[in-house]
């Protein structure tokens, strides 16, 4: 997903606001999860938010989000924002989240979703990894 930052969007230093990073990443995030359980979805959780270099406005953000793990009824979708200057087209990594979405079925219930089968080397480490963040979710959420 592609978004300009617009002046509406920038704080008081010209740059992207958080809460428009973080609604992006909402956006492309449940758009990947809808697509993957062909269910409306809510959002659960969102973790490991890391802002790590700003978006001056005029600059684009590209947004890059991608299944990690599907438990049940919820799936970690893993999502990379970046800058892109329009004048160089150079690209920055400026930050990176995990967003638990839940799918629902007509009664609001959560339903299960199909199961996610990783594939490369790079989908079963990263389906691994989530997998252990789910069960710390669930572990925090008991205590
Ligand atoms: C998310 C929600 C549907 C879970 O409902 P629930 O009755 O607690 O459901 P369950 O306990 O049966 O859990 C269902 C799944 O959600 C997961 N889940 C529940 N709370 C979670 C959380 N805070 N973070 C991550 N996953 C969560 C469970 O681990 C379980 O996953 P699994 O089926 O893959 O094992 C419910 O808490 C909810 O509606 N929350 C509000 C969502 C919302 O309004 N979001 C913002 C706008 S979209």
């Amino acid at each position: 997903m592609r978004e300009l930052v617009l002046p509406n969007d920038t704080n008081s230093h010209g740059n992207v606001l958080g809460g428009k990073v973080l609604h992006l990443m909402d956006l492309a995030c449940a758009m990947v999860a809808m697509r993957h359980c062909r269910r409306p979805v809510v959002t659960a959780a969102m973790d490991n938010v890391e802002f790590l270099a700003p978006i001056p406005g005029g600059h684009s953000m590209i947004l890059k989000a991608m299944v990690n793990y599907t438990g049940r009824s919820s799936m970690e979708i893993g999502v990379r924002v970046e800058g892109e200057d329009p004048r160089t087209g150079d690209i920055t990594h400026t930050s990176s989240a995990y967003l638990s979405f839940v799918a629902l079925d007509d009664l609001k219930n959560p339903v299960e979703v199909p199961e996610l089968i990783p594939f490369s080397e790079e989908e079963k480490r990263r389906f691994q990894e989530a997998a252990k963040r789910a069960e710390l979710r669930k572990e925090h959420r008991r205590d």
